[in-house]
Order: structure tokens, then C-alpha cells, then sequence
């Protein structure tokens, strides 16, 4: 599907890749992002984000868990099994849209993560965001929602996601429209069977984006 691409030079893709990249780098060496010190002791490696770079569509879920952290790449275990019978659903592909986390890096045991913790990697997120410009973000799990919408001024808006799951926002980036869709979490779908048909309903609000 070429039209959930941007249509980008071959300089502004490269550029995007090594600003990226930069970023990558730094993550990896800074001792002094908060959970430095737990994925070292654990040989886990930081999750940033993959996709292709230059996708009208973002979608951020929450933080790694073990399998992300032993990989490096965001939803590679049970979740991200069913974020692929989502992108299916809609007749997408991984490499259609860009995938990553508020959190970049595992907290311990899969616990929610601290507002420190949401604090230090979110600016990482921001720049992932201002660097790929998305058209459309979708955030899975309350603790996306509950950052992205108030950053991109649709606090007014925000509601207990079992309120607003599958509702679209529309808010403005760089003087250009953005869409925000708010779904549940993937991994709900994996202890609640109910759970798979609202979610695969609910992110029908994203065909109108894809028309
Ligand atoms: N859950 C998330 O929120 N992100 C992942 O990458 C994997 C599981």
C-alpha cells in the first residue's frame, strides 16, 4: 500500500534514518536513563522503535516486555502476534507503519512504569515523532493515551480508555492534520477472547485514514 507512505527524497529518508540512529546510539550508552542499570544486569538491549520511517502511521504502545528486551524490536512476542492480526485486518504490514513504545527500555517483571520512567523516555518518543511526522498515531494501552493526547492538546479529551477506545482525535502537527486513534492494549486481547473482536472493530476508525 504506497499511499500510507510520505512521499519523501531520498535525502529526508536519510536524514531521518541517522537522526534516528543518533538517537539509538545515545539510548544505548546513557547511564543515566532509569532502567540502564536493570537491562545491563540482564544483557537486554533498549527497544526504540522499527518500521519503516517514512509511514503515515505511528503506533506506540506502552514498554517492552522480556521477549522485546531480549530482542531489541518492539511487539515480537504474544502481543505483538495480535498487533499483526490487527495490521492484517486492515490490509497492513509491518513495514506499512512505524511501531514503538512510550518506554523504551523493560521494567522489571512487566510492573507499570513509573512516572519517571514515562518522564525521561517520552522525550525520546517526541523526537521519534517530530522526526518521522506521522499523520496518524494510534496508541495502544492507556499509558500511550494518556501522554499523547495531552501533548498534542486534546487533554479536554481524555477519559478511561474503556471510554474512548476506538474514538479518533484530530489535532495539528507542523501545520498539518494529525489523527490520533486511541486502542486498547494488544496483550487485553490474549486474556479477554472478548476482547480480539472490540479491538479489531475498534481499529475500523482507521480505514477512513486509509481510504
Ligand atoms: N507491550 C508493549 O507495550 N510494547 C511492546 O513492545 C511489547 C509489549
Amino acid at each position: 500500500m504506497s499511499h500510507i507512505l510520505q512521499d519523501i527524497t531520498k535525502e529526508e529518508y536519510q536524514k531521518r534514518y541517522d537522526r534516528l540512529k543518533t538517537i539509538q546510539d545515545k539510548l544505548f550508552s546513557n547511564a543515566t536513563a532509569p532502567l540502564y542499570n536493570y537491562r545491563k544486569e540482564n544483557g537486554f538491549y533498549p527497544v526504540m522503535g522499527e518500521g519503516n520511517i517514512s509511514a503515515k502511521i505511528m503506533f506506540v504502545g506502552e514498554a517492552p516486555g522480556l521477549n522485546e528486551a531480549k530482542k531489541g524490536r518492539p511487539f515480537c512476542g504474544a502481543a505483538g502476534k495480535f498487533l499483526d492480526v490487527l495490521l492484517a485486518h486492515l490490509e497492513l504490514a509491518r513495514k506499512d507503519v512505524y511501531i514503538t513504545n512510550i518506554v523504551k527500555d523493560r521494567p522489571p517483571e512487566n510492573r507499570d512504569p513509573l512516572p519517571k520512567e514515562i518522564e525521561f523516555y517520552a522525550k525520546l518518543l517526541d523526537k521519534q515523532i517530530e522526526i518521522i511526522k506521522p499523520l496518524c498515531i494510534v496508541t495502544l494501552g492507556r499509558y500511550s493515551m494518556g501522554y499523547l493526547l495531552p501533548k498534542f492538546n486534546l487533554s479536554h479529551e481524555l477519559k478511561p480508555i474503556s471510554q474512548i477506545h476506538g474514538k479518533k482525535f484530530t489535532s495539528e502537527q507542523f501545520g498539518k492534520t494529525l489523527e490520533i486513534v486511541t486502542l486498547y492494549h494488544p496483550a487485553f486481547a490474549l486474556y479477554n477472547g472478548g476482547m480480539r473482536e472490540t479491538l479489531l472493530k475498534d481499529s475500523e476508525a482507521l480505514l477512513q485514514f486509509l481510504a
